[in-house]
């Protein structure tokens, strides 16, 4: 039997294969994985430490509204965000993805869907009182990085919350995939009828940047 490949490695032949499409890959890499070439990416079953250790969730069980979980892959932090009481909604460009996390969390209350953060359907704007974005804006392209964090601020609903997680940049023109974000780019999500609560450095194990990553809460009025 052939040993699968190592999913790091695809992500940095795929994520620079053509840059007129920034997104295409993502589809092609959890494929791969799926077919067993390569081993399954972004692999986790617990929450995000930067998510788990939030001070501003609330107890488990007594979160009450709408969360929404961008970029969701296997499904962790959406499950994190069902426990805590929301409504949870998950999305995924790769319909791979949403099949892994549904097959995964079966049984699960969290509704899993394929969504593009570059073309969200009318009914989720403004809908969630809770959106959490971990590692997909620095994944894709800085290309598109305007739109892909004015995608998740459109989320926030009246009075809602944004929680982002992204590796801290050490440098310019560093290559990736991952683009890991600069100060300016992390407040950045703080636009458009956001205000910023807290921008910190955290140290996360998982990490791609030395630096750890940022944690950053915004609220809208
Ligand atoms: C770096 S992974 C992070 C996955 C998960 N958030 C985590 O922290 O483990 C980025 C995820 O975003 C998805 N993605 C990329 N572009 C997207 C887009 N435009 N809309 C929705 N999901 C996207 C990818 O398929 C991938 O599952």
């Amino acid at each position: 039997m052939v040993e699968p490949r190592s999913w790091q490695s695809e992500t940095a032949r795929l994520g620079n294969a053509d840059p007129t499409e920034p997104t295409a890959w993502f589809e092609r890499l959890w494929a791969a994985a799926d077919h067993g070439d390569i081993t399954m990416p972004w692999e986790r079953d617990a929450p995000h430490p930067a998510l788990a250790s939030w001070m501003g969730a609330p107890d488990p069980g007594t979160a009450s509204g709408a969360a929404v979980v961008v970029g969701c892959g296997l499904g962790a932090d959406a499950e994190h965000l069902s426990r805590l009481g929301y409504t949870t909604t998950a999305f995924d460009i790769s319909p791979t993805a949403v099949a892994a996390a549904r097959d995964r969390r079966h049984g699960s209350a969290v509704t899993y869907a394929v969504g593009d953060l570059l073309d969200l359907p009318n009914e989720w704007i403004g809908a969630f009182d809770l959106v959490v974005e971990i590692y997909t804006v620095q994944a894709v392209h800085p290309s598109v990085r305007k739109e892909l964090t004015a995608g998740v601020r459109a989320l926030v609903a009246p009075g809602g919350s944004l929680l982002v997680v992204q590796a801290i940049a050490e440098r310019e023109g560093e290559g990736g995939p991952p683009w890991p974000l600069h100060r300016q780019e992390i407040e950045a999500f703080g636009q458009g009828g956001l205000t910023a609560v807290s921008v910190e450095e955290f140290a996360a194990p998982d990490s791609p940047s030395r630096l750890g990553v940022w944690r950053a809460e915004f609220r809208r009025a």
